[in-house]
Protein backbone atom coordinates (compact mmCIF):
# COMPACT_ATOMS: atom_id res chain seq x y z
CA UNK A 1 0.00 0.00 0.00
CA UNK A 2 1.33 3.51 -0.88
CA UNK A 3 4.40 2.48 -2.87
CA UNK A 4 6.33 4.93 -4.08
CA UNK A 5 6.60 4.28 -8.33
CA UNK A 6 10.78 3.17 -9.62
CA UNK A 7 12.56 6.15 -10.75
CA UNK A 8 12.29 4.25 -14.18
CA UNK A 9 8.76 4.03 -14.28
CA UNK A 10 8.17 7.70 -12.97
CA UNK A 11 10.03 8.48 -16.22
CA UNK A 12 8.47 6.60 -18.54
CA UNK A 13 5.09 7.38 -17.41
CA UNK A 14 6.00 11.41 -17.96
CA UNK A 15 7.73 10.79 -21.35
CA UNK A 16 4.41 9.31 -22.28
CA UNK A 17 2.74 12.21 -20.73
CA UNK A 18 4.44 14.98 -22.30
CA UNK A 19 3.66 13.08 -25.80
CA UNK A 20 0.59 12.55 -25.71
CA UNK A 21 -1.61 13.81 -22.72
CA UNK A 22 -3.18 17.52 -22.89
CA UNK A 23 -3.77 18.21 -19.64
CA UNK A 24 -6.64 20.42 -18.03
CA UNK A 25 -6.05 23.50 -16.50
CA UNK A 26 -2.10 23.29 -17.19
CA UNK A 27 0.80 25.15 -18.30
CA UNK A 28 2.52 22.43 -20.48
CA UNK A 29 5.59 24.28 -21.36
CA UNK A 30 5.91 25.31 -17.56
CA UNK A 31 4.97 21.23 -16.68
CA UNK A 32 6.82 19.52 -19.53
CA UNK A 33 11.06 19.87 -18.41
CA UNK A 34 9.98 18.62 -15.25
CA UNK A 35 7.71 16.43 -15.83
CA UNK A 36 4.11 15.38 -14.33
CA UNK A 37 3.46 15.24 -10.73
CA UNK A 38 1.56 11.40 -10.68
CA UNK A 39 -0.35 10.57 -7.52
CA UNK A 40 -0.55 7.22 -7.26
CA UNK A 41 -3.38 6.10 -3.61
CA UNK A 42 -4.78 8.33 -1.24
CA UNK A 43 -6.33 7.30 2.14
CA UNK A 44 -8.35 9.40 4.18
CA UNK A 45 -6.73 12.65 3.58
CA UNK A 46 -3.69 11.97 2.34
CA UNK A 47 -2.13 11.39 -1.25
CA UNK A 48 0.79 9.62 -1.99
CA UNK A 49 2.93 10.09 -5.23
CA UNK A 50 6.67 10.43 -6.20
CA UNK A 51 6.78 13.86 -3.59
CA UNK A 52 5.60 11.40 -0.52
CA UNK A 53 2.49 11.61 1.52
CA UNK A 54 0.72 15.01 1.32
CA UNK A 55 -2.23 16.36 3.30
CA UNK A 56 -4.59 16.68 0.34
CA UNK A 57 -6.13 20.43 1.53
CA UNK A 58 -8.46 20.85 -1.62
CA UNK A 59 -10.16 17.13 -1.47
CA UNK A 60 -8.97 16.89 -5.02
CA UNK A 61 -11.15 19.90 -6.48
CA UNK A 62 -13.00 20.95 -3.39
CA UNK A 63 -14.99 17.39 -4.34
CA UNK A 64 -13.61 14.64 -1.42
CA UNK A 65 -15.82 14.74 1.04
CA UNK A 66 -15.89 11.72 2.75
CA UNK A 67 -12.11 11.42 2.01
CA UNK A 68 -10.20 8.70 -0.22
CA UNK A 69 -10.11 5.44 -0.01
CA UNK A 70 -13.90 4.47 1.18
CA UNK A 71 -14.46 0.57 0.80
CA UNK A 72 -18.30 1.27 1.45
CA UNK A 73 -18.33 3.68 -1.57
CA UNK A 74 -16.12 0.85 -3.43
CA UNK A 75 -18.20 -2.18 -2.39
CA UNK A 76 -21.72 -0.13 -3.58
CA UNK A 77 -20.09 0.22 -6.86
CA UNK A 78 -18.33 -3.07 -7.28
CA UNK A 79 -22.53 -4.48 -6.17
CA UNK A 80 -23.95 -2.63 -8.83
CA UNK A 81 -21.55 -3.32 -11.75
CA UNK A 82 -22.02 -6.53 -11.27
CA UNK A 83 -25.42 -6.68 -11.03
CA UNK A 84 -26.29 -4.47 -13.81
CA UNK A 85 -23.22 -1.79 -15.63
CA UNK A 86 -25.36 0.18 -17.49
CA UNK A 87 -28.72 1.14 -18.37
CA UNK A 88 -30.07 4.30 -19.42
CA UNK A 89 -32.87 6.28 -18.35
CA UNK A 90 -34.27 7.06 -21.81
CA UNK A 91 -37.40 6.01 -23.15
CA UNK A 92 -39.98 5.28 -20.30
CA UNK A 93 -37.08 2.93 -18.68
CA UNK A 94 -34.69 3.60 -15.59
CA UNK A 95 -32.85 1.83 -13.18
CA UNK A 96 -33.06 1.18 -9.19
CA UNK A 97 -30.37 3.22 -8.31
CA UNK A 98 -31.02 6.52 -10.30
CA UNK A 99 -34.63 6.09 -8.87
CA UNK A 100 -33.77 5.86 -5.24
CA UNK A 101 -31.38 8.71 -5.68
CA UNK A 102 -33.95 11.13 -6.96
CA UNK A 103 -36.31 10.19 -4.30
CA UNK A 104 -33.40 10.60 -1.53
CA UNK A 105 -32.77 14.38 -3.15
CA UNK A 106 -35.79 15.28 -3.38
CA UNK A 107 -36.80 14.79 0.08
CA UNK A 108 -33.74 16.13 1.30
CA UNK A 109 -32.88 18.78 -1.25
CA UNK A 110 -34.44 22.52 0.44
CA UNK A 111 -38.50 24.09 -0.61
CA UNK A 112 -39.77 22.59 -3.36
CA UNK A 113 -36.90 21.76 -4.87
CA UNK A 114 -38.82 17.98 -5.53
CA UNK A 115 -36.89 17.23 -9.03
CA UNK A 116 -33.56 15.50 -10.33
CA UNK A 117 -32.00 15.74 -13.67
CA UNK A 118 -29.11 13.97 -13.66
CA UNK A 119 -25.50 14.48 -15.33
CA UNK A 120 -22.00 13.68 -14.84
CA UNK A 121 -20.83 16.98 -14.20
CA UNK A 122 -20.71 20.44 -12.66
CA UNK A 123 -20.71 21.44 -16.12
CA UNK A 124 -23.08 19.50 -17.41
CA UNK A 125 -25.79 20.13 -14.71
CA UNK A 126 -25.15 23.89 -14.84
CA UNK A 127 -25.80 23.29 -18.83
CA UNK A 128 -29.09 21.36 -17.96
CA UNK A 129 -29.99 24.12 -15.98
CA UNK A 130 -30.03 26.30 -18.91
CA UNK A 131 -31.68 24.44 -21.26
CA UNK A 132 -34.88 24.01 -18.72
CA UNK A 133 -34.68 27.68 -17.75
CA UNK A 134 -34.84 28.36 -21.80
CA UNK A 135 -38.05 25.34 -22.14
CA UNK A 136 -39.60 26.69 -19.66
CA UNK A 137 -39.77 30.35 -20.50
CA UNK A 138 -41.15 29.26 -23.78
CA UNK A 139 -43.81 27.28 -22.26
CA UNK A 140 -44.54 30.43 -20.49
CA UNK A 141 -45.21 32.47 -23.42
CA UNK A 142 -41.78 34.52 -22.73
CA UNK A 143 -39.49 33.33 -25.82
CA UNK A 144 -37.66 36.32 -25.64
CA UNK A 145 -35.84 35.77 -21.94
CA UNK A 146 -33.03 34.00 -22.99
CA UNK A 147 -30.14 36.15 -21.23
CA UNK A 148 -28.73 34.99 -18.40
CA UNK A 149 -27.37 36.56 -15.66
CA UNK A 150 -24.37 35.77 -13.38
CA UNK A 151 -21.32 37.83 -12.00
CA UNK A 152 -17.53 38.63 -12.20
CA UNK A 153 -15.22 36.22 -10.64
CA UNK A 154 -18.03 33.27 -10.89
CA UNK A 155 -17.05 29.55 -11.66
CA UNK A 156 -19.83 27.59 -13.36
CA UNK A 157 -17.85 25.34 -15.78
CA UNK A 158 -16.49 25.03 -19.38
CA UNK A 159 -18.74 24.64 -22.03
CA UNK A 160 -19.45 27.23 -24.11
CA UNK A 161 -22.61 28.33 -22.33
CA UNK A 162 -21.14 27.38 -18.74
CA UNK A 163 -17.65 29.09 -19.77
CA UNK A 164 -20.11 32.00 -20.60
CA UNK A 165 -20.96 32.05 -17.64
CA UNK A 166 -18.16 31.84 -15.82
CA UNK A 167 -16.74 35.51 -14.59
CA UNK A 168 -12.83 34.77 -15.06
CA UNK A 169 -11.06 36.29 -18.20
CA UNK A 170 -8.73 33.39 -18.55
CA UNK A 171 -11.75 30.76 -18.83
CA UNK A 172 -13.30 33.22 -21.80
CA UNK A 173 -10.53 34.74 -23.29
CA UNK A 174 -8.70 31.73 -24.99
CA UNK A 175 -11.73 30.93 -26.38
CA UNK A 176 -13.74 34.68 -27.88
CA UNK A 177 -15.98 34.17 -25.12
CA UNK A 178 -18.72 34.97 -23.33
CA UNK A 179 -21.61 33.95 -26.01
CA UNK A 180 -23.70 37.09 -26.49
CA UNK A 181 -26.10 37.08 -23.68
CA UNK A 182 -24.76 36.64 -20.96
CA UNK A 183 -24.93 38.95 -18.47
CA UNK A 184 -21.98 39.61 -15.72
CA UNK A 185 -22.52 42.10 -12.59
CA UNK A 186 -20.14 42.33 -9.69
CA UNK A 187 -18.97 40.15 -7.38
CA UNK A 188 -19.27 41.22 -3.34
CA UNK A 189 -15.36 40.97 -3.34
CA UNK A 190 -14.79 43.84 -1.51
CA UNK A 191 -10.88 43.30 -0.88
CA UNK A 192 -10.22 43.24 -4.60
CA UNK A 193 -11.30 46.82 -4.43
CA UNK A 194 -10.11 47.95 -1.37
CA UNK A 195 -13.36 47.87 0.31
CA UNK A 196 -13.17 45.29 3.07
CA UNK A 197 -13.51 47.63 6.08
CA UNK A 198 -16.95 48.72 4.75
CA UNK A 199 -17.95 45.30 2.85
CA UNK A 200 -21.80 45.45 3.61
CA UNK A 201 -21.96 48.63 1.85
CA UNK A 202 -20.11 47.32 -0.87
CA UNK A 203 -22.47 44.21 -1.41
CA UNK A 204 -25.51 46.53 -1.48
CA UNK A 205 -23.78 48.68 -3.92
CA UNK A 206 -23.53 45.98 -6.21
CA UNK A 207 -26.82 45.08 -5.94
CA UNK A 208 -27.54 48.13 -6.95
CA UNK A 209 -25.69 47.73 -9.99
CA UNK A 210 -26.92 44.59 -10.52
CA UNK A 211 -30.42 46.54 -10.73
CA UNK A 212 -29.17 48.93 -13.40
CA UNK A 213 -27.75 46.45 -15.87
CA UNK A 214 -31.43 44.49 -15.07
CA UNK A 215 -33.39 47.95 -15.81
CA UNK A 216 -30.31 48.68 -19.19
CA UNK A 217 -30.66 45.17 -20.27
CA UNK A 218 -34.57 44.50 -19.99
CA UNK A 219 -36.07 42.67 -17.76
CA UNK A 220 -38.63 40.86 -19.85
CA UNK A 221 -35.07 39.34 -21.93
CA UNK A 222 -33.64 38.17 -18.76
CA UNK A 223 -34.54 34.36 -18.26
CA UNK A 224 -32.19 33.11 -14.77
CA UNK A 225 -29.90 34.76 -12.27
CA UNK A 226 -27.68 32.03 -11.09
CA UNK A 227 -25.02 32.29 -8.58
CA UNK A 228 -22.88 30.36 -6.38
CA UNK A 229 -24.28 31.95 -2.98
CA UNK A 230 -20.55 31.40 -1.91
CA UNK A 231 -18.14 31.80 -4.52
CA UNK A 232 -15.37 29.07 -4.84
CA UNK A 233 -13.09 29.15 -7.50
CA UNK A 234 -12.99 32.86 -8.19
CA UNK A 235 -11.41 32.84 -4.82
CA UNK A 236 -13.71 31.98 -1.76
CA UNK A 237 -15.30 34.86 -1.67
CA UNK A 238 -17.83 34.81 1.14
CA UNK A 239 -21.31 37.45 0.16
CA UNK A 240 -21.75 40.17 3.24
CA UNK A 241 -24.59 39.89 5.02
CA UNK A 242 -27.84 41.41 2.99
CA UNK A 243 -26.00 40.97 -0.36
CA UNK A 244 -27.55 37.65 -1.35
CA UNK A 245 -31.13 38.60 0.38
CA UNK A 246 -30.73 41.50 -1.92
CA UNK A 247 -29.96 39.71 -5.33
CA UNK A 248 -32.87 37.24 -4.33
CA UNK A 249 -35.17 40.18 -4.16
CA UNK A 250 -33.97 41.51 -7.11
CA UNK A 251 -34.88 38.23 -9.34
CA UNK A 252 -38.37 37.96 -7.57
CA UNK A 253 -39.07 42.02 -8.63
CA UNK A 254 -38.10 41.30 -11.74
CA UNK A 255 -39.65 37.93 -12.83
CA UNK A 256 -36.24 36.52 -13.35
CA UNK A 257 -35.59 32.51 -12.16
CA UNK A 258 -33.22 32.54 -9.18
CA UNK A 259 -30.67 29.32 -9.54
CA UNK A 260 -28.13 28.41 -6.71
CA UNK A 261 -24.97 27.01 -8.43
CA UNK A 262 -23.91 24.63 -5.05
CA UNK A 263 -21.80 22.39 -6.97
CA UNK A 264 -18.78 23.01 -3.91
CA UNK A 265 -21.63 24.17 -0.97
CA UNK A 266 -23.83 21.04 -1.29
CA UNK A 267 -23.27 18.42 0.86
CA UNK A 268 -21.70 19.93 3.83
CA UNK A 269 -18.33 21.72 2.91
CA UNK A 270 -20.10 24.77 4.84
CA UNK A 271 -21.20 23.00 7.83
CA UNK A 272 -25.17 22.66 5.81
CA UNK A 273 -26.31 20.13 3.36
CA UNK A 274 -27.35 23.20 1.68
CA UNK A 275 -26.47 27.11 1.69
CA UNK A 276 -30.12 27.70 -0.07
CA UNK A 277 -31.45 26.14 2.79
CA UNK A 278 -29.44 27.98 5.39
CA UNK A 279 -29.95 31.35 3.69
CA UNK A 280 -33.09 30.39 3.09
CA UNK A 281 -32.74 31.59 -0.64
CA UNK A 282 -35.69 29.23 -2.18
CA UNK A 283 -33.73 28.74 -5.75
CA UNK A 284 -36.33 27.53 -8.67
CA UNK A 285 -33.27 25.39 -9.98
CA UNK A 286 -30.52 23.95 -7.55
CA UNK A 287 -27.06 22.62 -9.05
CA UNK A 288 -25.07 19.62 -7.56
CA UNK A 289 -22.15 17.80 -8.06
CA UNK A 290 -18.45 17.16 -6.75
CA UNK A 291 -19.89 16.34 -2.99
CA UNK A 292 -22.73 14.52 -4.43
CA UNK A 293 -20.05 11.36 -4.93
CA UNK A 294 -17.51 12.65 -3.21
CA UNK A 295 -15.87 12.76 -6.73
CA UNK A 296 -15.56 8.58 -6.64
CA UNK A 297 -17.41 8.67 -9.99
CA UNK A 298 -18.91 11.77 -11.91
CA UNK A 299 -22.23 12.85 -11.55
CA UNK A 300 -24.23 16.02 -11.42
CA UNK A 301 -27.98 16.74 -10.43
CA UNK A 302 -29.79 19.81 -11.47
CA UNK A 303 -32.63 19.94 -8.95
CA UNK A 304 -35.47 21.28 -10.14
CA UNK A 305 -38.68 23.17 -8.37
CA UNK A 306 -41.97 21.39 -8.07
CA UNK A 307 -43.51 23.71 -10.59
CA UNK A 308 -41.11 24.20 -13.13
CA UNK A 309 -41.11 20.51 -13.15
CA UNK A 310 -45.12 20.00 -13.81
CA UNK A 311 -44.67 22.65 -16.35
CA UNK A 312 -41.89 20.63 -18.45
CA UNK A 313 -44.10 17.16 -17.82
CA UNK A 314 -46.66 19.29 -19.19
CA UNK A 315 -44.93 20.76 -21.94
CA UNK A 316 -44.34 17.45 -23.82
CA UNK A 317 -41.30 15.39 -24.99
CA UNK A 318 -38.40 16.43 -22.68
CA UNK A 319 -35.21 16.07 -25.47
CA UNK A 320 -32.70 16.61 -22.87
CA UNK A 321 -29.94 13.75 -21.34
CA UNK A 322 -27.06 12.22 -22.31
CA UNK A 323 -26.05 8.35 -22.84
CA UNK A 324 -25.41 8.34 -19.04
CA UNK A 325 -27.58 10.62 -17.08
CA UNK A 326 -28.76 8.46 -13.88
CA UNK A 327 -26.23 6.10 -14.53
CA UNK A 328 -26.57 3.22 -11.83
CA UNK A 329 -23.30 3.26 -11.35
CA UNK A 330 -22.90 6.83 -10.27
CA UNK A 331 -25.92 6.51 -8.93
CA UNK A 332 -25.01 3.47 -6.42
CA UNK A 333 -21.69 5.80 -5.24
CA UNK A 334 -23.89 8.65 -4.89
CA UNK A 335 -26.16 6.44 -2.44
CA UNK A 336 -23.22 5.34 -0.38
CA UNK A 337 -21.09 8.67 -0.10
CA UNK A 338 -24.83 10.19 1.44
CA UNK A 339 -25.11 6.91 3.67
CA UNK A 340 -21.32 8.03 4.86
CA UNK A 341 -21.78 11.73 4.93
CA UNK A 342 -24.93 11.21 7.24
CA UNK A 343 -23.98 8.33 9.67
CA UNK A 344 -20.58 10.08 10.26
CA UNK A 345 -22.53 13.13 10.70
CA UNK A 346 -20.07 14.93 8.62
CA UNK A 347 -22.10 18.00 8.12
CA UNK A 348 -22.93 18.26 12.26
CA UNK A 349 -19.23 17.52 13.00
CA UNK A 350 -18.03 20.75 10.38
CA UNK A 351 -20.90 23.01 11.64
CA UNK A 352 -20.15 22.22 15.17
CA UNK A 353 -16.26 21.19 15.21
CA UNK A 354 -14.04 21.09 12.80
CA UNK A 355 -15.49 23.69 11.12
CA UNK A 356 -15.20 26.20 13.99
CA UNK A 357 -11.61 24.81 14.70
CA UNK A 358 -10.44 25.33 10.92
CA UNK A 359 -11.49 28.81 10.80
CA UNK A 360 -9.94 29.66 13.84
CA UNK A 361 -6.43 28.27 12.69
CA UNK A 362 -7.08 29.74 9.87
CA UNK A 363 -7.37 33.24 11.23
CA UNK A 364 -4.41 32.68 13.58
CA UNK A 365 -2.66 34.07 10.15
CA UNK A 366 -3.98 37.56 10.41
CA UNK A 367 -0.89 39.23 11.57
CA UNK A 368 1.09 37.61 9.20
CA UNK A 369 3.46 40.34 6.79
CA UNK A 370 2.52 38.35 3.87
CA UNK A 371 -1.24 37.66 4.74
CA UNK A 372 -3.55 40.58 3.43
CA UNK A 373 -6.72 39.29 4.28
CA UNK A 374 -8.27 36.10 5.52
CA UNK A 375 -11.93 34.72 4.67
CA UNK A 376 -13.72 31.24 4.86
CA UNK A 377 -16.27 29.67 6.70
CA UNK A 378 -16.86 25.71 7.84
CA UNK A 379 -14.16 23.99 5.64
CA UNK A 380 -13.41 26.33 3.73
CA UNK A 381 -11.00 29.09 3.34
CA UNK A 382 -8.68 31.82 1.40
CA UNK A 383 -5.84 33.61 2.44
CA UNK A 384 -4.90 37.16 0.51
CA UNK A 385 -0.65 37.07 0.07
CA UNK A 386 0.67 40.58 0.00
CA UNK A 387 4.52 41.03 -1.60
CA UNK A 388 6.88 42.32 0.54
CA UNK A 389 6.32 46.07 1.13
CA UNK A 390 2.52 45.20 1.48
CA UNK A 391 -0.56 45.69 -0.71
CA UNK A 392 0.53 48.69 -2.31
CA UNK A 393 3.25 46.42 -4.11
CA UNK A 394 1.24 43.95 -5.84
CA UNK A 395 1.09 43.97 -8.96
CA UNK A 396 -0.98 41.92 -12.06
CA UNK A 397 0.63 39.16 -12.68
CA UNK A 398 2.43 38.29 -9.47
CA UNK A 399 0.54 34.89 -8.96
CA UNK A 400 1.86 34.89 -5.29
CA UNK A 401 -0.85 31.98 -4.66
CA UNK A 402 0.40 30.12 -7.17
CA UNK A 403 3.80 30.93 -5.77
CA UNK A 404 2.76 30.22 -2.55
CA UNK A 405 1.11 26.65 -3.32
CA UNK A 406 4.00 25.54 -5.00
CA UNK A 407 6.00 26.20 -1.41
CA UNK A 408 3.19 24.54 0.53
CA UNK A 409 3.43 21.68 -1.29
CA UNK A 410 6.87 21.08 -0.58
CA UNK A 411 6.02 21.27 2.35
CA UNK A 412 3.35 18.39 2.77
CA UNK A 413 0.48 19.95 1.98
CA UNK A 414 -1.79 20.44 -1.48
CA UNK A 415 -3.40 23.76 -1.36
CA UNK A 416 -4.61 25.68 -4.39
CA UNK A 417 -3.09 28.92 -5.77
CA UNK A 418 -5.88 31.28 -7.30
CA UNK A 419 -4.10 34.66 -8.32
CA UNK A 420 -2.72 35.99 -5.21
CA UNK A 421 -4.22 33.81 -2.99
CA UNK A 422 -4.25 30.57 -1.19
CA UNK A 423 -7.32 28.62 -1.37
CA UNK A 424 -8.18 25.79 1.56
CA UNK A 425 -11.20 22.82 0.81
CA UNK A 426 -9.82 19.18 3.17
CA UNK A 427 -12.36 16.51 3.48
CA UNK A 428 -14.84 16.99 5.77
CA UNK A 429 -13.30 13.58 7.56
CA UNK A 430 -10.38 15.78 8.40
CA UNK A 431 -9.53 15.45 12.41
CA UNK A 432 -8.44 19.01 14.42
CA UNK A 433 -4.81 17.10 14.41
CA UNK A 434 -4.60 17.03 10.63
CA UNK A 435 -6.11 20.71 10.37
CA UNK A 436 -2.80 21.95 12.18
CA UNK A 437 -0.64 19.80 10.32
CA UNK A 438 -2.11 21.15 7.48
CA UNK A 439 -1.45 25.07 8.62
CA UNK A 440 1.68 23.62 9.86
CA UNK A 441 2.53 23.23 6.29
CA UNK A 442 0.87 26.75 4.67
CA UNK A 443 3.12 28.53 7.57
CA UNK A 444 6.20 27.02 6.28
CA UNK A 445 5.42 27.42 3.02
CA UNK A 446 4.25 31.66 3.09
CA UNK A 447 7.35 31.86 5.80
CA UNK A 448 8.94 31.35 2.68
CA UNK A 449 6.76 33.18 0.14
CA UNK A 450 9.52 36.35 -0.04
CA UNK A 451 12.68 34.27 -0.53
C1 LIG B 1 -19.63 26.27 -8.45
C2 LIG B 1 -19.20 25.38 -9.57
N1 LIG B 1 -20.05 25.14 -10.57
C3 LIG B 1 -19.72 24.33 -11.59
C4 LIG B 1 -18.48 23.73 -11.65
C5 LIG B 1 -18.13 22.87 -12.81
O1 LIG B 1 -18.08 21.53 -12.44
P1 LIG B 1 -17.31 20.46 -13.32
O2 LIG B 1 -15.86 20.77 -13.26
O3 LIG B 1 -17.68 19.16 -12.66
O4 LIG B 1 -17.85 20.55 -14.71
C6 LIG B 1 -17.57 23.93 -10.61
C7 LIG B 1 -16.24 23.30 -10.63
O5 LIG B 1 -15.34 23.66 -9.90
C8 LIG B 1 -17.93 24.79 -9.55
O6 LIG B 1 -17.08 25.06 -8.55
Amino acid sequence: MHEKLSPARLEELRKMDRAHHLHPFTDHAAMHPTGTHVITSGEGVYLYGEEGKLLDGLAGLWCVNVGYGRKEIADAVSRQIRELSYYPSFFNTTTEAAVLLADRLGRMAPGNLKYAVFSNSGSEANETGLKIIRQYQILKGKPNRTKILTRNYAYHGVTLATASMTGLPNCQQPFGLPLPGFLHAPAPYAYAVGREKDAEAYGQECVAETKKLIEKEGPDTIGAMILEPVQGAGGVIIPPAGYLAGMRKLAREYDILFVADEVISGFGRMGCWFLSEMWDLQPDLMILAKGLTSGYVPMGATMVAQPIAEALMKGGYFAHGFTYTGHPVSAAAALANLDIIEKEKLVERTKDKTGPYFQKKLREFAGHPAVGEIRGMGLIGAMELVPKGGRKELKPGMNLGILGAAKVRSEGAIVRGIRDLLAFSPPLVITEPQIDEMFASVRRGIDKLWD
